[in-house]
């Protein structure tokens, strides 16, 4: 599949950095809600499913996990470890998360509010809806 990276400018001076995320900047979409994972034990997996209704974007806002990515097709490994670097989160992508560094900060922004029924956690039922043909992908790239 195709992984879709977003650069994120750097807004850097002798004090520090400094990165905005901004809808139709370097967010394609609207930006309902913001999470983030932190404190996650090393050996966990997380995710482990498909959403049928959310566009999501990941930035590693410090350290480093790996995201194992599936639109159907097979699985994809992506690295994930730079705060400059979003990850677009389609819907219908099925996710998992693992290797997580003790210290990573991964937030996630979403175009939709929290809904447990937009959840697929079952990669059978996910495979048979994805190759359904009824999603196309929504969401241009910034
Ligand atoms: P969960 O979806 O299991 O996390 P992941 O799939 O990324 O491993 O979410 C963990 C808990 O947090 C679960 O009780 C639901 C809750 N939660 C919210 O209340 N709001 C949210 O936006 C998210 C993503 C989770």
């Amino acid at each position: 599949m195709e992984i879709e990276r977003i650069q994120l400018q750097m807004h850097g001076d002798d004090r520090g950095m400094l990165i905005s995320l901004e809808k139709d900047l370097n967010v394609p979409f609207d930006i309902r809600r913001v999470y983030y994972l932190f404190s996650t034990k090393c050996d966990v997996h997380r995710g482990m499913h498909a959403h049928r209704n959310l566009n999501q974007l990941a930035v590693t806002v410090r350290g480093s996990v790996t995201f194992l990515l599936d639109d159907g097709s097979g699985p994809c490994k992506v690295v994930l470890d730079d705060p400059s670097q979003g990850l677009l989160l389609r819907r219908m992508v099925w996710r998992e998360m693992y290797d997580f560094t003790q210290d990573c900060v991964l937030m996630v922004l979403a175009d939709q509010f929290y809904d447990p029924a937009d959840y697929i956690t079952d990669y059978d039922v996910f495979l048979r809806e994805v190759h359904s043909g009824a999603y196309q992908a929504e969401v241009p790239a910034c």
